[in-house]
């Protein structure tokens, strides 16, 4: 085969399968001048070949056999596009073994078994790229290959989850509920039909994942990763974060603590001041301090045809140019800083508890006996709203800093009160602007 044309195989094709397919196709004297070689869509695998495709696209490259197409002979570079584990990671895993470069978007696959398929590009000396794997369209993952490469990083930051971003800001704007702001995203085409693994913060925990073995050069899997979905918000939560002067973001967080590495996805109450929340809508950010650095954010469309395909086909660019050059993939950083997972209990941060209490005397001093046992500082109290006929009092108390395994004693505890009616929700906080 010339490396005057590089073959290119597609695996899937729905929105971003069709969008990289297309601009393959009508823009593809543009982009052989960017790989300085030509690059050829050989094959383009799809489920069902009845249904009807985009035109750009010859039918004549639409086949069921995904095998066929990684094992062509003329495709130097396979793009998988499908989506989910299995078996999308097979295909990856074959392309690999034949030494094909792979350009993949596939965050589960990556999440899991990163370090085993860069270790298998590594020794087949062939490209494992995967800008589009979190972040979308925004460039996060080539910047932390090497642009950030000479620092510690202690911290990342990220709203990387379109999906519930959006529903999070329709509750914060308009006081919808969480079930109506879900239905609305899904009108829009935001939500899929089965959202669980963006409401309950899977698809951030995978993004979380591959960011923070990157930055923190140590293998980190989906399951390092602590995690609570945004489906316990209410409302209220918005109204009352709002007054005390924060919003409510679903962050993916990443700290660096000495030998350890605290990794969580769950709502969080963020100041107003503070950039992240100030992203609304589908957009994502991601927020990486450095020792060198200090703090860059990177803001943009982290989902969607159109920037997803951007990555990708900057990635396939990458690859094109270095199997045309005859280049061989540059080594990446090894992951041995050899950091442990910290556990949720050991977490310290401030937090916010909403609860619904029986309005009599000597409560508020029950629920501080019960958190001063603990070692639980109490920032403010705010009676939020008394209900004459069920005499009850919604209040919200934020605290201190305070330890995780403690705050959840404490929740424990003040279930058992008499006076308890409902721990209604507790939310951490991230202080810092
Ligand atoms: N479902 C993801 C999101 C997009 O809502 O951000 C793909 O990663």
């Amino acid at each position: 085969m010339s490396n005057s044309t590089i073959g290119i195989g597609l695996l899937g094709m729905g929105v971003v399968g069709t969008e990289v397919a297309r601009n393959l196709v009508l823009k593809a004297g543009r982009l052989a001048q960017q790989a300085g070689v030509t690059l050829e869509l050989k094959g383009v695998v799809v489920r069902d070949v009845s249904r009807i495709r985009d035109s750009a696209v010859p039918a004549r490259l639409i086949t069921a056999d995904a095998r066929a197409v990684v094992d062509d002979p003329g495709v130097q570079v396979v793009v998988e596009l499908m989506g989910g584990l299995r078996p999308a990671y097979d295909y990856i895993r074959m392309a690999l073994s034949q030494g094909k470069h792979v350009v993949t978007a596939n965050k589960e696959a990556l999440a899991t078994y990163g370090s085993e398929l860069v270790g298998l590009a590594e020794e087949r000396q062939v490209s494992l790229l995967y800008e589009a794997s979190a972040g979308g369209g925004i460039p996060i993952i080539g910047p932390l290959h090497k642009d950030l490469l000479a620092n510690e990083t202690s911290s990342i930051h990220a709203i990387i989850n379109g999906t519930t971003n959006y529903i999070l800001t329709r509750m914060s704007q308009e006081g919808t509920s969480f079930q109506e702001a879900l239905v609305q995203a899904q009108e829009l085409g935001y939500a899929e039909a089965d959202p669980t693994n963006d409401i309950e913060g899977t698809d951030a925990a995978y993004k979380l994942a591959i960011l923070s073995s990157l930055a923190f050069h140590t293998p980190v899997t989906g399951g390092d990763v602590y995690r609570e979905g945004i489906s316990r918000l209410a409302a209220v939560d918005f109204r009352y974060a709002g007054e005390l002067g924060y919003a409510i973001k679903l962050l993916a967080i990443a700290r660096r603590e000495d030998s350890a590495l605290s990794l969580r996805v769950h709502p969080c109450l963020v100041p107003q001041e503070h950039l992240l929340a100030k992203v609304d809508g589908v957009f994502n950010a991601i927020e990486v301090e450095g020792d060198l650095v200090g703090r860059v954010v990177f803001h943009g469309r982290g989902a969607g045809p159109k920037p997803t395909a951007s990555a990708v086909l900057g990635d396939i660019l990458e690859a094109a140019r270095s199997i045309a050059e005859g280049r061989k993939p540059p080594r990446r950083a090894a992951l041995d800083n050899g950091l442990r997972m910290l556990p949720i209990h050991d977490l310290v941060t401030q937090y916010y508890f909403r609860v619904t209490v029986a309005d009599r005397a000597g409560v508020l001093a029950k629920i501080a006996t019960v958190l001063g046992d603990l070692n639980i500082s109490i920032a403010s109290v705010i009676q939020k709203a008394s209900d004459e006929a069920s005499q009850t009092a919604e209040l919200v108390i934020m605290t201190h800093p305070a330890r995780e395994a403690h705050v959840r004693e404490a929740v424990g505890r003040m279930r058992g009160l008499d006076e308890m009616v409902e721990v209604s929700n507790v939310l951490r906080v991230e202080g810092r602007v």
